[in-house]
């Protein structure tokens, strides 16, 4: 049946496990084509041989966010493989928290690099193809440390701040044919604590989402409702988080 992902090409970053992973799963389960792009490859490869498994259509390449030229070339893979690109999804994503005074400016720089840079090299990518076809929707995967900073999050919240900014920003400028989405979850029960350097904190981070997080699934189902909204349709922001979360 024709829905509104029926042939839509989706470029997905951070398709490796978590969000992305559920996100890409979902959007192929409904027709959609989706191009899967991580560093880590051999997952890349196996979610693709899964969707392919299961009558879906994935293409996958090896990409760092933090490289402009890695995210020009995911881009580029889904117009040359299925001449369009209908959607990115910019959900690549790190959060090593940690106390200021610990000073761990080199989890800053990567958060940084990787949550915003990575942002940006993908607008920076997908907006003059975009123009080029007078259509295209960005979805930004921001999280509730956008909306309300705590300690030890001071870095990770200023990023996903710049990411609800740089989003609305883009918003503003897009015009009538461009959709922008900001995609904001809460507690995710995902790898995300993976990516933490302070043991404390990672180990504290895993039992909080053990105990309160929600499937990434959930995200999915919000991404999956913004872009099958009709075109002159933007959904702007969606905040899904658990029940539980405070
Ligand atoms: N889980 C939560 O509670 C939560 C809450 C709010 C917001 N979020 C946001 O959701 C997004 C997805 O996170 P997740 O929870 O799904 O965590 P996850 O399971 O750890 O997934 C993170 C993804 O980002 C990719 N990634 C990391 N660095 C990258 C880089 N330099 N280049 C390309 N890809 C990179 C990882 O792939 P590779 O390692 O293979 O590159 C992985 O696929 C992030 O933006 C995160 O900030 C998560």
């Amino acid at each position: 049946m024709e829905n509104g992902l029926e042939n839509k090409v989706v470029v997905i970053t951070g398709a490796s496990s978590g969000i992305g992973a559920a996100t890409a799963l979902l959007l192929a389960q409904r027709g959609a084509k989706v191009v899967l792009g991580a560093r880590r490859l051999d997952r890349l490869a196996a979610l693709a041989a899964r969707i392919a498994a299961a009558g879906g259509e994935a293409a996958y390449a090896r990409t760092d966010v933090t490289q402009r030229a890695d995210l020009a070339q995911l881009v580029q893979l889904a117009e040359e493989r299925y001449g369009r690109l209908d959607v990115l999804i910019n959900n690549a994503g790190i959060g090593p928290i940690s106390l200021l005074d610990e000073l761990r400016v080199a989890d800053w720089d990567e958060m940084i690099d990787v949550n915003i840079k990575g942002l940006l090299y993908g607008i920076a990518a997908a907006l003059p193809v975009f123009r080029r076809q007078g259509f295209g929707q960005f979805v930004n995967i921001a999280s509730t440390a956008g909306l309300r900073i705590v300690p030890t999050m001071a870095v990770y919240a200023g990023t996903k701040f710049a990411v609800r900014a740089i989003s609305e920003g883009l918003r503003q400028e897009a015009g009538d044919k461009l959709r922008v989405t900001i995609v904001t979850p809460g507690v995710i029960d995902t790898d995300f604590a993976n990516s933490m350097t302070n043991p404390e904190l990672k180990a504290q981070t895993k039992d909080m989402q053990g105990k309160l997080g929600i499937s990434p699934e959930a995200i999915a189902r919000a991404v999956v409702f913004a872009i099958e909204q009709p075109a002159d349709v933007d959904v702007s922001e969606i905040i899904v988080r658990p029940t539980a979360q405070s």
